[in-house]
């Protein structure tokens, strides 16, 4: 062969009919488009932060990271669940260092003691009496705009955030056909049976494509093409609006080795049964429904090139009280996770290589990914 007959790294190409342009290798690995994405993805847009049902009392709290933002998401006295901003309204400093925990009733900075209340009010600090014209709400934390659904807490920094029917509701509508089909799962009654956390080594869109395309599922995923085998033939769930991939003849339940699951959801419909359904919210969650559990993924970006994702697998309480072995349901979409992550992995080490430059191409099956990439590009240009 001669070198003439290869394409040079820098070439444009026409694209043919059945292939569409990726996004560029910098949009994975620059740090000034990931702080763009910061700014006008994840300070903008709803963020799904914690589960409600972690928070079970008054004074517990969670600190998660939005973009560059640390927010602490705790429980008032009321039972509300109040947001603020991890940044004491001093000097500054974090309040909070830790991932979780709890206060009795208030939150107290370690470096001059300023003191709040679980609603963010300033309700002390050294000398504060001869200071009687500092208000006390004025000089309270900063709040971030809350919103409980489906059992989590979804967070919005933007100081008017976008309408959450349009934006979350809107993402789960345009999948499923319809705002209904996954209010029958119950989720928000549902419990947590385990959560497995994953700290992948790519760009979150790597990972957001790679939830939305099943052209690789035959080649990384061989226990869910057997309980899925429509999969092998590469159509995601998500390629069609309301689809749900079907279970195998012979198989009886969302299983590692197709085995029987564990009780199934009462509210599933008839349609529903013996069906997958997998959703992407923009920009960070991953929503799958089959009809004895739920798994739900959060995907905190943490750098160009780190993304931790939490994920947990939520059942009906009394399967979880029943102590049910649910290790076999666990194992099999900790596999899905553990395939799709290495995968997102070994393209992430591509993306700086003057062989992606320009980026890759979508075939068919991957085209509605494009639209994922619209979005992003509308956003950080
Ligand atoms: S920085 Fe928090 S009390 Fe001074
Ligand atoms: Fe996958």
């Amino acid at each position: 062969m001669t070198t003439g007959e290869l394409s040079p790294a820098h070439e444009a190409q026409t694209l043919p009919e059945s292939l569409r342009e990726t996004l560029a290798g910098r949009y994975y690995t620059d740090r000034d488009i990931f702080r763009a994405e910061q700014d006008e993805i994840f300070h903008k847009n709803w963020f799904c932060s914690v589960l409600a049902a972690d928070l079970e009392r008054p004074g517990r709290f969670e600190t998660v990271q939005i973009g560059r933002e640390s927010v602490i998401v705790t429980r008032g006295r009321d039972g509300k669940v109040n947001a603020f901003l991890n940044v004491c309204r001093h000097r500054g400093a974090r309040l909070c260092t830790e991932e979780s925990g709890e206060v009795r009733r208030s939150f107290q900075c370690p470096y001059h003691a300023w003191t709040y209340g679980l609603d963010g009010k300033l309700v002390a600090a050294p000398n504060l009496t001869a200071m009687p014209d500092i208000d006390k709400v004025s000089y309270g934390l900063h709040r971030v705009h809350v919103r409980e659904w489906l059992g989590y807490v979804w967070l919005c920094l933007a100081d008017r955030p976008p309408s959450f029917d349009e934006t979350v509701i809107g993402d789960v509508t345009t999948r499923l056909g319809s705002p209904d089909a996954i209010v029958e799962y119950g989720v928000e009654n549902l419990r947590l049976g385990r959560r497995i956390s994953y700290d992948v080594k790519a760009n979150w869109k790597q990972i957001v494509e790679n939830f939305m395309e099943c052209y690789h599922c035959a080649t990384i995923h061989p226990e869910l093409t057997e309980v899925l085998p429509e999969f092998a033939d590469g159509l995601a769930a998500q390629y069609f609006v309301g689809h749900g991939a079907e279970f195998g003849e012979q198989v009886q339940g969302f299983t590692v080795d197709g085995s029987a699951g564990l009780a199934p959801i009462p509210g599933v419909t008839a349609d529903q049964d013996r069906r997958y359904y997998a959703i992407t919210v923009r920009p960070q969650v991953f929503i799958n429904l089959v009809p004895d559990h739920v798994v739900f993924h959060r995907m905190f970006p943490l750098s160009p090139e780190r993304t931790l994702v939490l994920c947990d697998w939520l059942y009906l309480p009394e399967v979880v009280d029943s102590g049910a072995d649910i290790d076999k349901s666990v194992e099999l979409f900790h596999r899905v996770n553990q395939q799709d992550f290495d995968a997102c992995e070994r393209c992430q080490l591509a993306m700086d290589s003057r062989s992606y430059d320009r980026g890759g191409v979508l075939v068919p099956s991957e085209h509605h990914i494009g639209e994922f990439h619209d979005w992003v590009r509308e956003r950080v240009g």
